[in-house]
């Protein structure tokens, strides 16, 4: 007899819109998937992002930073409390414009996952889309990694390469990569809770890369 899965707890932090989110939600409606939503906590309690997980069952939590001043370790912990009360295993960023102190994301190592709108280590920080087309890009995209103290910086675990139009506009280039972001953040977070990633020297080695056959997305999506 096959051993039932046992599916990771992940929380899910967000400030905004909510879609990477939303993707994570719906890839764990599947039975077979290894992971489920336990809870999606925001910074912002107008976040669009907590009405869509709560319309969908998830448990929601709002953590307002400005309570906490300039103390961002106070907040963290906060977050954490609501981490623990929920059994958080793994913790996905998805659009969470909070930077992190090194106590929490040393205290999450490995468990610690982001989605960044581009192909990492090109365009880190903000206004990625606007900064490819001013670069002349060809090829741009997005990456799933772990997070390390050093910001947009950690081992990727997934890229996925979209291609710019000469028409491409910073939103419509953002529309293209986002659609990508949907694909690449549930596969990433699939292959972490399979305990399938192993890191070494900063970089992330799949177990089974081969057979998933999807840990890059070619440049079709025009
Ligand atoms: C995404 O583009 C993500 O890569 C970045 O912030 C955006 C969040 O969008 N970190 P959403 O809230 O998931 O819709």
């Amino acid at each position: 007899m096959v051993k039932p899965m046992r599916r990771r707890r992940v929380a899910v932090l967000i400030s905004g819109r909510g879609s990477n989110m939303a993707a994570l939600i719906e890839a764990a409606r599947a039975p077979d998937y290894p992971a489920e939503i336990a809870v999606v906590i925001s910074n912002r309690a107008d976040a669009a992002g907590l009405a869509a997980a709560q319309a969908a069952g998830i448990a929601t939590s709002v953590v307002d930073h400005s309570r906490f001043g300039n103390d961002r370790e106070a907040f963290e912990r906060r977050v954490q409390e609501m981490l623990d009360a929920h059994g958080s295993e793994l913790v996905c960023l998805a659009g969470f414009m909070r930077l992190l102190t090194p106590w929490f994301v040393r205290r999450w190592e490995g468990r610690l996952i982001n989605i960044h709108p581009s192909l990492l280590p090109a365009f880190t920080g903000l206004h990625t889309h606007a900064r490819a087309l001013e670069a002349g890009v060809k090829i741009h995209g997005a990456s799933v990694h772990f997070v390390t103290a050093d910001l947009d910086r950690g081992p990727i675990i997934a890229q996925a390469a979209v291609p710019v139009l000469d028409a491409d506009t910073a939103d419509t280039l953002a529309a293209r990569v986002l659609a990508a972001e949907h694909r690449i953040y549930p596969l990433a977070l699939k292959l972490v809770a399979e305990e399938r990633v192993r890191v070494m020297n900063g970089r992330c080695f799949i177990d089974g890369a081969a057979a998933e056959g999807l840990l890059t997305v070619p440049a079709q999506m025009i």
